[in-house]
């Protein structure tokens, strides 16, 4: 298993030595290595059993560095970066040849990233290269939100994890580029539509595709449970499979069901507020996985605010 910790210089050497370290994010946790090194951005493929078609984010420590890496920031993404970073968002944008292909699959854009936790920043601005760091999961499966998730699934594969505490926003990042002149939305993440639609006007939203991601995290099928994930109206959802004789659990946003077992129930916020359940989102169906249950049942949430991207997830988990 990883040490989990707090000590900022052991990262540090860690990352200037070619290996890979966990990290916090205010979205969700990162599998990072030094985004210039190719072996260590072949190490993250490998430790991910990622696919090498799928681009990494690249993480650094203010907009004046993203420079460093990028040829510009062209109008109106530069009005995204200097409000909303560092922040939940991500911006594809144009390459210069220090980024080695391997972090972009060979695309000529690179995918930016500013995050905004304290202990990650510090990281970030003591080193002299920028990260490459995925979600901190093996390929396909939920996305860490604690140190804990790390060290789970990946323990074995890493020697350290710093630890942040539970990621505040529990989304990953909000991805952003242009295409055809149009601001285009790549994926729905931890910040929301409406925050960037009053900066930029209207935005296009892809929707996926199974058969040709621009985005890999466009799969339909991604972020998953290993358990089959049915969305649905919970109160049928809970009557068909009582009938049936099939052992449930069920995640639900704010409702209670009285008549079941408080133990198979889990919901995202019991005030309702949707900042809250994308924080205990991705925990939470890692709980529901654990249980003793043949199915996760759940139902959409308000298609508002953080609602649209806690549902695309819900979406692409129910996807088998
Ligand atoms: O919140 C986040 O974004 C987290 C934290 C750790 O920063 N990272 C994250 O990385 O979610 P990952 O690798 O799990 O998802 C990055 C997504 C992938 O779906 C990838 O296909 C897409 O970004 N991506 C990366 N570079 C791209 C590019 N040049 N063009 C299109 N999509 C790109
Ligand atoms: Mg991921």
């Amino acid at each position: 298993m990883a040490i989990i910790g707090k000590d900022i210089s052991e990262a540090k050497t860690l990352l200037q030595q070619g290996q890979l370290v966990g990290i916090p994010t205010e979205t969700v946790y990162g599998l990072a290595g030094n985004a210039l090194n190719p072996d260590a951005v072949a190490l993250i493929f490998a430790t991910k059993n990622r696919p090498d078609f799928d681009p990494l984010i690249l993480h650094t420590s203010s907009v004046e560095r993203v420079h460093e890496f990028v040829t510009q920031i062209p109008f109106p993404l530069d009005l995204l970066a200097s409000k909303f970073w560092p922040g939940p968002l991500t911006l594809l944008l144009p390459k210069k040849g220090i980024v080695p292909d391997l972090v972009t699959s060979g695309l000529d854009t690179v995918a930016v990233r500013v995050p905004s936790h304290p202990l990650t920043n510090k990281l970030l601005s003591e080193l002299d290269f920028p990260l490459a760091a995925p979600s901190a999961n093996p390929f396909g499966y939920i996305s860490p939100t604690k140190a804990s998730h790390v060290n789970d699934q990946l323990g074995d594969k890493i020697a350290y994890i710093l630890d942040g505490g539970s990621s505040e926003v529990g989304l990953e990042s909000t991805i952003v580029g242009m295409e055809e002149g149009e601001v285009t939305i790549y994926r729905l993440g931890g910040l929301e539509l409406n925050a960037i639609r009053e900066v930029v006007g209207e935005v296009k939203v892809m929707t996926h595709s199974s058969s040709n991601p621009k985005s890999p995290g466009m799969l339909k099928s991604h972020y998953s449970p290993t358990k089959p994930f049915i969305l649905g109206k919970l109160e049928e959802l809970i009557s068909e499979y009582s009938t049936k004789g099939i052992p449930f659990a069920v995640l639900s946003f704010h409702q209670k069901f009285p008549f079941l077992d408080q133990a198979i129930q889990i919901q995202l916020s019991q005030r309702g507020d949707l900042n809250e359940a994308a924080k205990n989102l991705f925990a939470a169906m890692r709980t529901l996985d654990t249980m003793d249950v043949s199915v996760i049942l759940a139902e959409l949430f308000p298609e508002e605010g953080l609602g649209r991207a806690i549902n695309d997830r819900l979406r692409r988990a129910a996807v088998q």
